[in-house]
């Protein structure tokens, strides 16, 4: 399904700004993506499949993989070359800066400016789910930073991540493993669908833990910025950098280079609309509707209440945003497969990683 897409090149609507001639050859060529499953429980540090994955890397091929947010295309960061071939797999605007991966802190001075918030902030929350800005070393090209002089430096604690970036033993580039516009994928399969044919490697390790991209830190600035919400919150931040505020998520247009994730690009969008609702005017609104296609993205007594004929169990109740954090993006894609033209979202309490929830839910309901 996927190649006959790649091939109606007219059905795609033209091709995302910043992507040149050269790198729409590469997307319409198609080629044999290894597809291995790994066991959790595997030992990793010698699995074939995640030695053979650093291998890839270290070529200048593509490799998707797991993380404890959601799935990555990792390239080589230090290969301009990996950074347009990301580019092409996504059909993602070359302008909009990658996330450079190490195994440890140690490593981020290779490649980075360390300052000493940096460093507090990797040493309580890294490994783990945050990316901090820094200024950054010429290692690193300019076709992975988007052409900012900063880079964003991430460490991931899932075990596979870990192991095959120490075996890789180079920075590694991934966004998250969509198709540029879609949501995260957040399971083997979601990259699968999205990526299948259009690069060399996916680790399939099943479901990601927290669900939702990395807290994005910007400390290039006086105070610190929050400029995408993640797992690490607006509180566990202010423990170590009292005066860190959280930066608008307003949409740019133009030609300036996003300074925030996700300012200048939709992201998140199932082909449907997305309307917003709590818990109590979900269950009003369905019923007011009477529309038996409309598909509901709510906690099990929602749907218990409404009974719909569509619906995706995205936790078990209101205080449950753990859970829905998990599933959103997956809900999100479910309504793509059953081609949903009118989606009703549940909201959770904007607070802690809720916060993060509904950033996420409020661009995917931007039209
Ligand atoms: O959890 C995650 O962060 C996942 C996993 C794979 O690590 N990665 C991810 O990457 O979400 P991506 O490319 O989908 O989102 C990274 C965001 C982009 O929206 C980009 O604008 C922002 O981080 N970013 C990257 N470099 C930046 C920089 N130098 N300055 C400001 N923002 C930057
Ligand atoms: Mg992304």
């Amino acid at each position: 399904m996927l190649r006959q897409g790649l091939r109606r090149k007219p059905a795609l609507g033209g091709w995302p700004q910043g992507i040149r001639l050269f790198e729409i050859l590469i997307m319409t060529e198609t080629m044999k993506t290894i597809i291995e499953k790994i066991d959790i429980n595997a030992d990793f540090a010698s699995h074939p499949a995640v030695l053979k994955a650093a291998e890839v890397l270290r070529s200048g091929e593509l490799v998707a993989f797991p993380t404890e947010t959601v799935y990555g295309l990792g390239g080589n960061a230090l290969l301009a070359d990996s950074a347009r071939r990301i580019y092409a797999a996504k059909g993602r605007p070359s302008d909009n800066p990658l996330i450079v991966h190490v195994a440890e802190l140690a490593q981020v001075s290779e490649f980075a400016e360390l300052n000493e918030r940096a460093v507090r902030v990797l040493e309580r929350f890294a490994p783990g789910p945050i990316t901090v800005v820094l200024p950054k070393k010429p290692c690193i090209p300019k076709e992975v930073t988007g052409g900012l002089e900063t880079v964003a430096v991430r460490i991931p604690s899932h075990p596979v991540a870990q192991a095959m970036l120490k075996a890789a033993a180079i920075p590694v580039a991934a966004p998250s493993a969509n198709i540029s516009g879609k949501p995260s994928p957040t399971d083997g399969a979601h990259v699968a669908h999205d990526l299948n044919g259009r690069i060399a490697m996916i680790i399939d390790c099943g479901a990601s833990g927290v669900g939702l991209e990395s807290t994005v830190l910007d400390l290039t600035v006086e105070p610190a910025v929050i400029l995408r919400p993640g797992a690490v919150t607006l509180e566990d931040l202010q423990e170590i950098l009292p005066d860190v505020v959280l930066g608008g998520t307003k949409t740019l247009s133009g030609a300036e280079a996003p300074k925030a994730p996700g300012m200048k690009y939709r992201h998140y969008a199932p082909s449907g609309k997305v309307e917003i609702y709590d818990e109590a005017e979900l269950i009003a609104a369905y019923q007011a509707a009477a529309d038996p296609e409309i598909v509901i993205l709510g906690s099990s007594s929602v749907l218990e209440a409404c009974q719909p004929k569509y619906g995706f169990e995205l936790a078990f109740d209101a205080c449950d945003v753990v859970t829905a954090a998990n599933r959103l993006f997956a809900g999100l894609r479910y309504c793509d497969e059953i081609g949903a033209k009118r989606i009703m979202a549940q909201s959770f309490a904007a607070e802690g990683l809720g916060v993060a929830y509904m950033n996420r839910l409020n661009k995917a309901a931007v039209e």
